[in-house]
């Protein structure tokens, strides 16, 4: 999995785009402009947040979104602009997104790709500076070009990802994402405008001793999440649920640990949605060795019925997922 020549720390996201173009003797390029869109979104995105502040668009838009939740200005915004970077770059002919109840079809028939996205992830933070994120799933279109992409082309099982990302607005911002061939992540620097290479080849610790979870749920947690919680405790674990799952995943990531969002009584099936949320972040921590389920069946092997499908999320260290696993199949 390793490069034959690996960049060097300080490589920019576009170089490096390149470098990895060349790995791939067919690839026509296409997957690397829209990598390009993306970053490109991302950048347009951090300036919005980075001033949301001082501009009237923080706080709430005053609209309700499919899920339900009361939309935030910075949700639209974000949506707005990585729909009309992706529409623009002309790689993508449709999108799911968690902002739109229906698919989007930017009209680029001939595009090859599907993207889903979560255009901002940890809503709840976003007017009280705390990290907030943007996560992009890519599939390539079964369908043929010429035409709008189907809902064949949009529910497809996140083992047919081509890429997965994402971007946490952080105090920096970082772009992370994987091609299949290990996961990378790029620092931001505002003032050149450029990405930067700053974690090549994340490896995930095998284990850990965070675990995230909103225990203000723990009464409706089923007995295996509930003991699993308890086993935690008395491993002495530490605690640390940021409200944004971005934020929570990407320290599990780099540090160890493990992020579950389970079944709970307001949301049965879990909150996380399966195709912008569970299935990239499930291929990223796959690609750094970590592993992601929802407590029994792999994330990435969960069919999609709805685009907006929901799933309980076990995610992290693979010492610690298969544990909380022992501990839910202990449940029959
Ligand atoms: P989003 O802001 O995209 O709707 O996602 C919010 C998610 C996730 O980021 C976070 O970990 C989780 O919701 C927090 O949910 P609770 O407030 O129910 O814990
Ligand atoms: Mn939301
Ligand atoms: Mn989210
Ligand atoms: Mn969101």
């Amino acid at each position: 999995q390793h490069d034959k020549l690996a960049l060097p720390v300080g490589t920019t996201l576009d170089r490096f785009i390149m470098r990895k173009q060349e790995d791939f003797p067919y690839a026509t390029g296409e997957l690397s402009q829209l990598l390009r869109d993306i970053a490109l979104a991302a950048k347009i995105v951090n300036r919005e947040i980075n001033r949301s502040g001082l501009i009237d668009i923080a706080g709430a838009y005053g609209n309700r979104n499919v899920q339900g939740e009361d939309q935030q200005k910075l949700d639209v915004i974000a949506n707005i602009r990585f729909i009309r970077a992706l529409r623009n770059g002309g790689e993508v002919c449709t999108i799911i997104s968690e902002e739109d109840e229906e698919v989007i079809q930017t009209g680029n028939v001939q595009g090859k790709y599907i993207v889903a996205i979560d255009p901002l992830d940890g809503s709840s933070n976003i007017d009280v500076n705390v990290s907030i994120g943007t996560i992009f799933s890519i599939y390539r279109r079964v369908s043929p070009t010429g035409n709008e992409g189907t809902m064949a082309d949009c529910l497809q099982a996140g083992t047919h990802q081509v890429a997965a990302g994402y971007v946490i607005y952080g105090s920096s911002t970082m772009l992370v994402y994987t091609t299949g061939n290990g996961v990378n992540g790029f620092t931001y620097e505002p003032s050149l405008g450029e990405f930067f290479l700053s974690h090549p080849n994340i490896q995930s610790p095998k284990t850990g001793t965070v675990y995230s979870v909103n225990e203000g749920s723990s009464a409706s947690f089923s007995p295996g999440v509930a003991d699993y919680v308890a086993h935690c405790k008395e491993q002495g674990y530490s605690a640390r649920y940021i409200g944004s799952l971005v934020a929570d995943f990407h320290r599990n990531l780099l540090k160890g640990g493990i992020y579950i969002y389970p079944s709970t009584q307001k949301s049965p099936k879990g909150k996380l949605r399966l195709m912008y949320e569970c299935n990239p972040l499930a291929f990223i921590v796959e690609q750094a060795g970590g592993k992601s389920s929802n407590g029994r069946m792999r994330t990435m092997e969960i069919e999609p019925q709805d685009m907006h499908d929901r799933c309980p999320l076990f995610i992290g260290s693979t010492e610690l997922v298969n544990k909380a696993e022992e501990f839910l199949a202990k449940e029959f």
